[in-house]
């Protein structure tokens, strides 16, 4: 049984700390079911670590369709939230309601998620209007990082911290189930996980949130070169892939990979049979 939203409300409830992971094709979403990961994104952090883009602005809702798919198709338990790109839901209401519907109904998520906070208000509430359960996600929103000009802890300034406040209560008083923070300073996250009765999901904004959010490959290590701080590198998968790979090589060329233990025979008579013609054109059995 898939679990809901309210089984999500339920561990906040109980006060346990709810792990989330991004998740973009089979193997990372079976493994992070199996490691017991209640809720996967299918983030558009895909336009970073699976497309190569420097942004997440070039992915399309069809990239989110096509990836829940595979991430829904392959799980069983993880309650599957699928994120709406950049301009799929901003125009207006009505494209925002397509854009959900179409994430639920060919991708196959259980819920969606969207960036901004008090604006976005009536696009929260008519999507969950429509049954939809939203997850919103405020502080730094990686589709505006060309408006914030860069990827900055938000919250610092009193006038910036009042607004996530109010960003925080539009998107509750709206009906989202759960918010991700951003990029909050740690102290303004503990406040609005303190104020708000929904569990806050954060990613950079310190330890007093409900749950935590992290990219898949950020946690493996798979681009060694890069490690954001507010991540953590629980295995160097890059590195030993890196390691492997090379040694593949090594073998392939040196004549040691493949051996006769990863090959196939077949029987004596059709080899021998096969051999007497050597064109191989009357063979009849
Ligand atoms: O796309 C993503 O991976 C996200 C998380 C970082 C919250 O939105």
């Amino acid at each position: 049984m898939r679990l809901t939203i309210r089984d999500i409300q339920k561990l906040q409830a109980a006060g346990e700390p709810i792990p989330m992971l991004t998740a973009y094709d089979a193997t990372s979403a079976h493994l992070g079911e199996a490691a017991g990961v209640p809720m996967l994104l299918v983030g558009d952090s895909l336009g970073m670590v699976i497309q190569g883009h420097d942004s997440t602005l070039p992915v399309k809702l069809e990239h989110i369709i096509y990836h829940t798919q595979i991430v829904s198709r392959v799980t069983q338990r993880a309650l599957i939230v699928a994120d709406m790109p950049f301009m799929t839901y901003n125009a207006s209401i009505e494209q925002a309601l397509v854009s959900a519907g179409r994430l639920m109904q060919e991708g196959g998520a259980q819920a969606v998620k969207l960036e901004g906070g008090e604006y976005m208000g009536p696009t929260i509430k008519a999507i969950v209007q429509a049954g939809i359960p939203v997850m919103a996600h405020i502080g730094l929103t990686p589709q505006g990082v060309n408006q914030f000009g860069g990827f900055r802890v938000q919250g610092r300034e009193i006038a910036s911290a009042r607004q996530l406040l109010r960003d925080a209560d539009a998107v509750q008083e709206a009906g989202a189930f759960a918010v991700v923070l951003e990029l909050v300073a740690a102290p303004l996250a503990q406040m609005i996980t303190e104020r708000l009765d929904i569990p806050t999901i954060g990613i950079g904004s310190g330890p007093h949130c409900d749950g935590q959010v992290q990219v898949f490959h950020d946690l493996l290590g798979l681009f060694p070169t890069f490690g954001p701080r507010h991540s953590r590198q629980y295995a160097d998968a890059g590195a030993a892939m890196q390691t492997a790979l090379a040694q593949y090589v090594e073998d392939v060329k040196a004549r040691r990979f493949p051996t006769m233990e990863q090959a196939f025979t077949m029987k004596e008579e059709v080899l021998a049979a096969v051999q007497a013609d050597g064109t191989g054109n009357h063979a009849s059995s």
